[in-house]
């Protein structure tokens, strides 16, 4: 598939700042002229937003496969009805969490086959790749302090696990240095913003010669 426009990814664990992040660069790259989508997994389309509901509320346990399942579901229905037909139409499309999430939350938070969750996501995404996935690491303590409000059902894990998370982050980083810019998450909104729209407006000049 020849891509028109582009596929960004917005990862990092709960409480990184990566959704402020996505905010600011959607305005700053809608003030430039650019036709801009921002979404999100879970939860950005009808089905998912149901899916969400239970991977992030679900009174009942849900087993860890049944969890893989469900966010592999959303992201299947995301790629296809959302994300494809916006990059074909020459959009920018701002994604606060996909792929990445998954290796890192299922396979080194739950301490899965991180193989396997690769594999099965190469089924979800269905042929697309973000061209840039900007990676917020964020030191635990820091991002304790910025999570507000009850905890949903992933938060609620606690620190063990989004060390886990982190940790597996960082290798999916390591592995992926062409794609994935890590950006140090500790830093003030405005550095990390500088960051932010420095790596996107590198990205534009190589795609679009600008
Ligand atoms: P959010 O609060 O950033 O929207 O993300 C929802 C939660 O879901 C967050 O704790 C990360 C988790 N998550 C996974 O565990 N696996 C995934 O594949 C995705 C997309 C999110």
């Amino acid at each position: 598939m020849q891509k028109k426009g582009l596929f960004i990814t917005f990862e990092g664990t709960d409480g990184c700042g990566k959704t402020t992040q996505l905010n600011m660069a959607a305005e700053f790259l809608k003030s430039k002229g650019y036709e801009v989508v921002i979404t999100r997994e879970p939860g950005a389309l009808e089905t998912g937003k149901k899916i969400r509901q239970i991977l992030l509320h679900s009174e009942e346990k849900l087993s860890d496969y049944c969890e893989m399942f469900l966010f592999l579901a959303d992201r299947a229905q995301h790629v296809e009805a959302l994300i494809k037909p916006a990059v074909e139409q020459g959009k920018i499309v701002l994604c606060d969490r996909h792929k990445d999430s998954h290796i890192a939350y299922q396979g080194y938070g739950r301490e899965k086959n991180a193989q396997l969750i690769k594999e099965l996501n190469q089924i979800a995404v269905n042929g697309i790749e973000p061209d840039l996935t900007l990676l917020y690491c964020v030191s635990p303590e820091v991002a304790m302090k910025r999570l507000s409000g009850a905890p949903d059902r992933i938060e609620a894990e606690g620190t063990k696990f989004q060390e886990r998370v982190l940790e597996g982050y960082k290798k999916i980083a390591k592995e992926n240095p062409e794609r994935i810019k890590v950006i140090n998450a500790d830093n003030s909104v405005e550095t990390v913003y500088n960051d932010t729209k420095n790596t996107i407006i590198e990205l534009i000049e190589k795609k679009f010669e600008v």
